[in-house]
């Protein structure tokens, strides 16, 4: 069975910083009041777990993994209240509560994603890591989350609304819109150890791949057969935007099927690596079971 429970204490850490941290000595303003909103006291934080957990399988250090972890859930939290935005999934539910543009406004939620994305470029600045993993840190932060990386998956989305896409295209978007986030999060984990090679970024990337791809199957399905109560946000929304998802084509249990076997994949990725972490791997299991 999914359980979070083991997480706990490293979700509380991250919750931690973030309340204590983020946006230090900004203005009060309705901004900062969406911001905070949005950010704090919600999510999963997996994100910021898996560049922990990075860290801890590469020796890495603590303090700069939950800084640059933060720093990417800031870049999710603004995508999240642009995608529920109306001119894109126009959704009025978020992690449990009414999404940003509806308790702010549409203009205020507009410039609390953009403050969010720009704020999480000042505390990446902050890691405390060496300058030339920082320089690196930046490099990926601004390629996984922009326009060759979730922003790219994103207008793929929008384009592919009320189409049939071949199975390609859909993974493509995929691996764009959800998969380059949670790459990204984990090679900031790896920049928190000694020097970067490409080599491992790159197998560290083929794990992340095969868990983002599990991860938004995983999240379409919930889609359909979770309640917004458990989920938060609500259910029905690819359907109410004729969106073409894994789960549209192959149905519900090829699916299933597909998130368990491209979680296999992900975890024989994981072994390969020369350190053990028990940690991404239940948190890999739990991913593919979640609820919520
Ligand atoms: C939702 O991400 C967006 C997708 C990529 C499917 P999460 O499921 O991680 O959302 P939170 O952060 O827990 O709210
Ligand atoms: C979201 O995909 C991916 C993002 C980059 C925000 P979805 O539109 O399916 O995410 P949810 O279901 O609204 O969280
Ligand atoms: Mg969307
Ligand atoms: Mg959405
Ligand atoms: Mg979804």
């Amino acid at each position: 069975m999914a359980d979070f429970s083991e997480f706990a204490n490293d979700i509380k850490a991250i919750n931690d910083f973030l309340e204590n941290n983020a946006f230090e000595n900004a203005e009060n303003s309705i901004v900062l009041d969406a911001m905070n909103y949005s950010l704090k006291n919600g999510g999963k934080r997996i994100r910021p777990l898996l560049t922990l957990y990075f860290s801890e399988l590469f020796s890495g250090d603590h303090d700069a993994a939950i800084k640059l972890g933060c720093a990417l859930e800031m870049i999710h939290t603004y995508s999240l209240i642009h995608d529920d935005l109306p001119c894109m999934d126009n959704d009025d539910m978020r992690r449990g509560k009414p999404s940003c543009h509806i308790a702010f406004g549409e203009a205020n939620a507009l410039l609390a994603g953009d403050a969010l994305l720009t704020e999480a470029f000042f505390l990446a600045s902050q890691s405390g890591i060496s300058p030339q993993n920082t320089n690196l840190a930046v490099k990926y932060l601004s390629e996984f989350a922009g326009v060759r990386g979730m922003v790219m998956g994103q207008v793929l989305d929008l384009k592919f609304e009320n189409t049939a896409p071949q199975l390609n295209d859909i993974k493509k978007m995929y691996s764009l819109k959800t998969c380059a986030l949670l790459k990204c999060a984990c090679v900031l984990g790896y920049l928190t150890g000694k020097k970067a090679d490409n080599a491992q970024i790159n197998k560290i990337c083929e794990y992340a791949e095969d868990l983002g791809l599990a991860f938004q199957i995983r999240d379409d399905i919930l889609d359909i057969i979770s309640d917004s109560q458990t989920l938060g946000k609500p259910v029905g929304s690819d359907e109410k935007n004729n969106k073409p998802t894994f789960v549209r084509l192959y149905g519900l249990e090829q699916s299933k099927e597909l998130v368990n076997s491209l979680t296999e994949n992900a975890i024989s990725v994981l072994n390969s690596f020369d350190g053990h972490s028990n940690k991404l791997i239940n948190l890999t299991l739990a991913l593919a079971e979640r609820k919520f």
